[in-house]
């Protein structure tokens, strides 16, 4: 992409309506403008970190076995009066009426209407173990929608659930989910880590949120230190293992760590004082394992062994994904402006062509562009009629991980400049070195989708 022809519209100012780092930093960015209350449109830069995140959450979900789909934001308010959610959700459900006076809804979640649909299709124990996922829109009516995506009323997750034939099989699922999940926020280099939480609407005993740790979070956290030195790393997993899944799950749930609505002062009291930690922390995602609490009131059953039906065991599983892109923000960001983490950025380097109009600063540019672009990268090219000073300053806003700065002078010694936007180091090199060392870079991140190849341009949707 070249800059001139994007439409990239950067803030020079802090607006006045944001209140922590992220909201401020998307919107001086151009990633999102709000729409109304706690709805926003995704401008070109925003939207396109949205597509990364959610590429990442669907390979890892597929990854771990589960099967995607997609189901409506709008649902018929009937099913929710089966399961008696209808009353219970309160205010936070957006009710509307159609032009029959058709009781709907804008779907705050899926529980009802994934089980009339395995209900429908699925009758004998032989279909299970299955887990369907989809990556929808939600609306939550929220009193004080704030903190702009961190926050809204309209956002996007990805939601789970699992339904198994007994209590014991949905905990493997529940502990599949919790490897994918540390899987997937390590690939957006975020430290998520799994507390103990409080059912809330959604009910059930198992229940674990994933949260990063950021003064701006909303949840009060309370752990052992120990449990920030824990990485899932790129070791291999065996998800039908559940044994492999069982040990992770023990090896990052048995220390300390809880949010406010389950802590326990007497318990974390026993931990030594020096790895006690007070903090606070963004949720992104949480799993629920709930037994047959919607299965029951719903006939969801399926014919056991002996042929008798039995409701099956179920549960729920979501990500933030919209929320995801401000808790990345609060992780990494500098004054200058975002850092993104290799996973998730928008455009994998930033090509600054300090001579504009030069023509041999304007022809190095143009291979460079074509090299990155070979590799499968994707550069983004500031070729405006602009200072170097303002170039650098939209450039670090916007926060792509490398660049590469290209101007008369190291040309003519043969080299361009590739800095890193995280330490601000910078090395001269010759143009291909520079395309060769940020290839090298990016190869992990590339690796790790499973369905990269060398020449893979733009990765959407690929785990379809
Ligand atoms: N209003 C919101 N805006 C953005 N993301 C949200 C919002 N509410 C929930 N989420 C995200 O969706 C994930 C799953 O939702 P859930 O656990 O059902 O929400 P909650 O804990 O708020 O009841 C949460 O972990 C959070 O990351
Ligand atoms: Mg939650």
């Amino acid at each position: 992409m070249r800059l001139s022809r994007y439409f990239l519209p950067v803030l020079k100012e802090n607006p006045a309506e944001a209140q922590i780092v992220s909201h401020r930093l998307m919107l001086r960015a151009g990633m999102i403008k709000q729409a109304s209350a706690g709805i926003y449109s995704w401008l070109p830069l925003g939207f396109k970190v949205l597509r990364k995140i959610e590429n990442i959450v669907h390979e890892e979900q597929t990854r771990a076995g589960h099967i995607p789909m997609l189901m409506p934001t709008l649902q018929s308010a009937d099913l929710w009066r089966e399961s008696g959610r209808y009353d219970d959700y309160g205010e936070e459900m957006l009710r509307i009426s159609d032009r029959h006076g058709r009781d709907m809804l804008y779907g705050p979640t899926n529980e009802e209407l994934i089980t009339d649909i395995f209900r429908s299709h699925v009758n004998s124990y032989k279909d299970l173990p299955m887990t369907l996922y989809h990556i929808q829109w939600k609306f939550r009516d929220e009193i004080r929608p704030r903190f702009g995506v961190m926050r809204g009323r309209e956002f996007l997750m990805k939601d789970g659930y699992n339904f198994d034939l007994t209590k014991e099989d949905a905990l493997h699922a529940y502990n599949r989910h919790l490897v994918s999940y540390l899987r997937t926020y390590e690939r957006m280099g975020l430290q998520a880590i799994p507390m103990r939480a409080d059912g809330g609407p959604i009910g059930g005993d198992y229940t674990h949120e994933f949260l990063v740790l950021a003064e701006t979070g909303e949840s009060e956290v309370f752990y052992d230190s120990q449990v920030t030195d824990l990485t899932f790393g790129d070791r291999e997993i065996d998800y039908s293992s559940v044994e492999q899944c069982q040990s992770v799950l023990e090896e990052f749930t048995s220390r300390y760590a809880r949010t406010d609505e389950t802590h326990d002062p007497a318990l974390f009291e026993q931990i030594p004082e020096d790895r006690r930690r007070v903090a606070r922390g963004i949720e992104v995602g949480q799993i629920f394992y709930f037994g047959t609490k919607y299965s029951e009131p719903m006939g969801a059953t399926v014919q056991g062994q002996d042929g008798k039906p039995v409701p099956v065991h179920m549960g729920s599983h979501g990500i933030g994904v919209s929320r995801l892109m401000g808790a990345i923000i609060e992780a990494s960001h500098d004054d200058r402006g975002i850092i993104w983490p290799e996973g998730v950025t928008p455009f994998h380097c930033g090509i600054v062509n300090l001579k504009q109009g030069d023509a041999e600063a304007d022809t190095a540019c143009d291979k460079l562009y074509a090299a990155l672009t070979a590799v499968g990268l994707e550069p983004l090219y500031d070729d405006r009629n602009e200072r170097a000073g303002g170039k650098f300053a939209t450039m670090d806003l916007i926060g792509l991980p490398w660049r590469i700065t290209v101007g008369p002078r190291g040309l003519k010694n043969g080299v361009v400049e590739l800095t890193s936007r995280r330490t601000g180091e910078s090395e001269e090199l010759p143009p291909e070195e520079a395309v060769k060392k940020v290839a090298e870079i990016y190869r992990p991140h590339h690796q790790a989708a499973p369905h990269w190849e060398p020449m893979a341009k733009g990765s959407f949707h690929t785990w379809l």
